[in-house]
């Protein structure tokens, strides 16, 4: 991220937009007030932050390691820190968060444990996207080992690919009440959108520097346009989420 902030807020604010949809569902079913006091554990560039606040959740705050990152969020509302020790009392906020936060981190499970110490008693734990790449789909089948190639990276750089998986359990193990998870939804447009495509290929390029040679993504490249132009191509990771209430 460090190595060029704006370009990933730009990505992290598309995951936004696939994400939005069931972020209003969770806030629905568990009665989100726009009063209360939300915090986003792992907030990058303030993507989800704006999000909220455009919905008019004027009371979230966030926080994140990467410095770098926090510059292009509003300086006001997100803090330094890291997620394993979160620098917040006991019961602080209603509702805690995070977005594609957990696969990154070497131990969830605790990074869960200090989102439920910061909320109060009856307040909601909510991990409202990590992927799971072990059900990944990649139509026309030439492009299987594109994606293939792309979660290997991910583990390289230190992702547990899988963290979607082992949402529900995080949740239990983390001693959460009522906890609700399930699959964000996919739907693919007849519409070609350049400028979407353009996007996933500069994250793929990234990943995949220097993994193949350039020839090879080239020509993964020219598969998956044509298909894309064709409304052929299905890429479909699935994004899990979770939410569970802290004991009273
Ligand atoms: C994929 S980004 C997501 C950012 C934001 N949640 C969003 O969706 O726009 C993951 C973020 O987690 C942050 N992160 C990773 N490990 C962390 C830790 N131990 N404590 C705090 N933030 C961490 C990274 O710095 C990065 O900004």
């Amino acid at each position: 991220m460090s190595a060029n902030p704006e370009f990933w807020h730009q990505r992290y604010t598309q995951q936004v937009r696939w994400t939005l949809a069931a972020r209003r569902y969770i806030f629905d079913k568990i009665g989100v007030r726009p009063s209360q006091r939300i915090l986003e554990v792992g907030c990058g560039s303030g993507a989800v932050l704006e999000s909220l606040i455009k919905d008019g959740f004027s009371n979230a705050i966030g926080l994140d390691i990467d410095y770098a990152a926090l510059r292009l969020a509003i300086s006001e509302i997100v803090t330094n820190a890291d997620a394993l020790k979160v620098p917040f009392a006991r019961n602080s906020f209603d509702i805690s968060l995070c977005h594609f936060l957990l696969l990154w981190v070497a131990d969830p499970l605790k990074v869960l444990k200090e989102m439920a110490r910061v909320t109060r008693p009856g307040g909601w734990v909510i991990a409202l996207a990590e992927p799971d790449y072990g059900g990944r789909i990649d139509f026309p089948e030439e492009l299987i080992q594109l994606g293939k190639a792309q979660s290997q990276s991910l583990q390289d750089q230190g992702a547990d690919v899988f963290t979607g998986c082992k949402l529900k359990g995080l949740f239990t193990d983390c001693g959460l009440q009522n906890i609700q998870s399930g699959i964000i939804s996919a739907e693919w447009h007849r519409d070609f959108d350049q400028a979407e495509f353009d996007l996933e290929w500069s994250v793929l390029r990234k990943d995949l520097e220097g993994k193949m040679s350039s020839e090879e993504l080239e020509r993964y490249y020219k598969i998956d346009l044509e298909a894309s132009r064709q409304g052929r191509r299905v890429l479909f990771v699935p994004i899990f989420y979770a939410f569970g209430r802290v004991p009273e």
